[in-house]
């Protein structure tokens, strides 16, 4: 199917620009922030060995799955459901799918804005020389400091949507793409320096085995601090659900993230290659962001299960020992603060393509509305660390921050991604799917619509229901 009437815009310049497009939207917190801080959580390497089996059994099959969904539809993710109803013959309920992404992705921004608003801080406070010579303590209490603040924690917020705005608004978006390839190889080897820091500084050995020596005993178990700072453990199907729900929130899937930058891919590209490319790198960042930072968590006598803030309270004392330090602490929050912008957008790109096709409005309102209500729904996010943070204010046991973060990772993204995998594998006749992979009808072909048809759908089920406690 070509290019219609109404589509926003054309296609990728090349091949290459797709897979930036998709390691820059792909490559970001969920990286460096969440992956580390939830392995800690989950008890280490069982919970990293569970997540990357999720990887490679679901993440990669779904991601082809999406890629070939959007790439079909050339459309935006509301627009494309459509338009394969229509050329599939497919039960009009599927529609709901685009719709389920255009919610998703604004929910996941509103508190990924938050997040992203601490790393903006965090670069000043590097320049700063804020971290010199800093100890763990030192380092904590600064972070605690700015959890304190909900008005430095507001304005960062609105400075970071403002970010996401702007070069969504102004398409200015192709600029920032072309940067994807200077700034992400160039914090990959920040991460790699850091690692290195950590090999001679820190508790290399236990932060390793943290990581990759796998206590099966350990991934059913869910720790996390209380208030009073004692950790709290039990015994139960959630990690195994956090560790799934993040193999697609790590690689932006089940939203319509990469659906919207498939449908811009030129028809010739290799999808599985490209997906390779993208999960071998958003993998690396992780382990590197990982291995960096347990080593420096043990050989501090810090907590691994310390939650959102591990990542502000341990590199911070690697910046501050280190040669130096302030600027490399610097340059570190500056590429973390690209790489979250880079997802935002992705983030934010369904609602504002749905906006501008169906609603008629222009790119620039569409953008203001939807990062408007992103910012409102932000701002239960920023209260959450502070003045929301005690009992009366959480629903389940969870803050307003908590609860956006398990319904969207751990409940829309997972629905999403089975809703993809099935529509792809089941919907779609086998012609179409073959025809648009492009890879011929040899094994691969087969691996993949085995997986996407029975595996995928199904691991993501029976994880679900264990860790409601169903089975
Ligand atoms: N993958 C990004 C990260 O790891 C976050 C992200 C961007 C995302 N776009 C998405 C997550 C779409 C889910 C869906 O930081």
């Amino acid at each position: 199917m070509s290019d219609t009437q109404g589509s926003i815009h054309d296609q990728w310049s090349s091949r290459f620009a797709f897979i930036l497009a998709a390691i820059g939207s792909a490559v970001g917190l969920g990286n460096i922030w969440k992956f580390p801080y939830i392995a800690g959580e989950n008890g280490g390497g069982a919970f990293v060995l569970f997540y990357l089996v999720c990887i490679a059994l679901i993440g990669m099959p779904i991601m082809m799955a999406e890629i070939l969904i959007g790439r079909r539809g050339r459309r935006s993710p509301i627009n494309t459901m459509r338009a394969l109803v229509v050329e599939e013959k497919a039960h009009p309920a599927w529609r709901w799918l685009g719709w389920l992404g255009v919610v998703t992705g604004l929910l996941i921004l509103s508190y990924y804005s938050v997040i992203a608003g601490w790393a903006l801080a965090y670069v000043f406070r590097a320049a700063a020389g804020l971290f010199t010579g800093a100890a763990a303590e030192t380092v904590s209490a600064q972070f605690d400091a700015l959890l304190q603040s909900p008005e430095a924690m507001l304005a960062w917020h609105t400075l970071f949507m403002m970010m996401t705005v702007a070069v969504v608004a102004r398409g200015v978006r192709s600029g920032l793409e072309r940067a994807v390839t200077l700034l992400m190889p160039a914090l990959f080897v920040l991460l790699v320096i850091l690692v290195f820091y950590a090999l001679y500084e820190g508790d290399f050995a236990r932060g390793a085995a943290f990581l990759f020596h796998p206590d099966l005993n350990k991934v059913f178990q869910h720790c996390e601090l209380t208030e009073s700072g004692v950790k709290a453990c039990r015994f139960s199907g959630e990690p195994l659900l956090i560790a799934l729900g993040h193999a697609f929130f790590t690689l932006s899937l089940g939203m319509g993230a990469i659906m919207v930058y498939g449908s811009y891919m030129p028809s010739n590209a290799s999808i599985a290659r490209a997906t390779l490319a993208i999960v071998v790198a958003d993998t690396v960042a992780a382990l590197l962001a990982g291995l960096a930072i347990f080593p420096i968590v043990f050989a501090n006598g810090l907590e691994p299960a310390s939650g959102p803030g591990l990542v502000f309270q341990t590199l911070p004392i690697a910046f501050g020992a280190m040669p130096a330090g302030r600027l490399f602490g610097t340059l570190f929050f500056v590429l973390l603060v690209f790489a979250a912008w880079t997802s935002a957008i992705s983030l934010i790109e369904p609602a504002v393509a749905w906006l501008v096709e169906n609603r008629g409005l222009a790119r620039i309102p569409a953008t203001l509305g939807a990062g408007v209500l992103a910012w409102m729904l932000g701002v239960g996010s920023v209260l959450s660390f502070n003045l929301w943070s005690g009992e009366s204010f959480q629903v389940f046991g969870k803050t307003w921050f908590e609860l956006m973060d398990y319904l969207t990772a751990n409940i829309l993204l997972p629905v999403g991604g089975l809703l993809i995998a099935l529509f792809a594998g089941w919907v779609m006749s086998r012609t179409t799917s073959c025809d648009e992979l492009g890879m011929g009808d040899g094994p691969w072909y087969r691996i993949w619509r085995f997986l996407v048809r029975y595996v995928s759908p199904s691991l993501v089920v029976i994880v679900f229901f264990n860790a409601i406690g169903l089975i």
